[in-house]
């Protein structure tokens, strides 16, 4: 099996999560577009999808699947995404494609969590991964300094620019044991627009892909 097979089987047994007569919160990736070409077979079942990104906006569109603004929608009754890394307690650093913001938005104003990824991403700690930070184009080196005061080594996302035209650090160098601690320093340093850890509001449940089928880890269980 190839890792887009893992990633299309953990893609295929989120649709099981999403619920009839409900709009749903769509996150950003190669996972998530396979997640996307499953629903598009149950898109006359449900209202429709919130994105995350401009990719996924527009593969949702291809699709035939309705898009609407989170602010019209409300709350969401789940939000399907990828992860660069998860632990077995629903910790993840996400934004490897720069839709961190949205992404995380949108997790928080869903019930439930569903994190679809092949097996190589769950991780006893995070930080092999780089974290993203999205920052404020004027505060980049400022909040590069900060980080540097954390034990971080931050590295500019040259010429990557994201949706809410800000820039990307990706800090290499973090064995990130308290995630949550991590999350919250961050969130502190003037100029911090969102931060890739996602502990505070992680995972409810995971879909992992691996050559033996599904696992599903549901970490509120441990
Ligand atoms: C996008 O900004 C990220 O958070 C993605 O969810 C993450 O990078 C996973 O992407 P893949 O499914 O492509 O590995």
């Amino acid at each position: 099996m190839t890792q887009d097979d893992l990633k299309q089987a953990a893609a295929e047994a989120a649709l099981q999560y999403v619920e009839d007569n409900a709009w749903l919160g769509v996150g950003t990736g190669s996972t998530v577009d396979f997640f996307i070409e499953a629903l598009a077979k149950k898109r006359n079942a449900i209202k429709g999808a919130v994105s995350s990104s401009e990719r996924t906006t527009a593969l949702l569109k291809k699709c035939g699947i309705t898009v609407e603004e989170l602010n019209n929608a409300g709350d969401l009754s789940v939000y399907i995404d990828g992860a660069d890394e998860v632990t077995e307690h629903g910790a993840m650093i996400k934004g490897g494609g720069g839709a961190l913001t949205r992404e995380k938005i949108i997790a928080a104003a869903s019930r439930k969590f569903v994190c679809i990824a092949d097996a190589s991403k769950l991780k006893p700690f995070l930080g092999d991964f780089p974290v993203p930070i999205e920052v404020i184009p004027m505060a980049r080196s400022f909040v590069a300094r900060a980080i540097v005061r954390l034990g971080g080594q931050p590295e500019w996302r040259s010429g990557f620019t994201t949706d809410n035209d800000n820039a990307i650090l990706d800090v290499h160098g973090w064995e990130l044991l308290n995630p949550v601690e991590m999350e919250s320093k961050l969130n502190q340093i003037p100029g911090v627009v969102t931060v890739g850890i996602f502990a505070q509001r992680g995972a409810d449940v995971i879909l992992l892909g691996d050559e033996d089928g599904v696992r599903t880890l549901t970490p509120e269980t441990f």
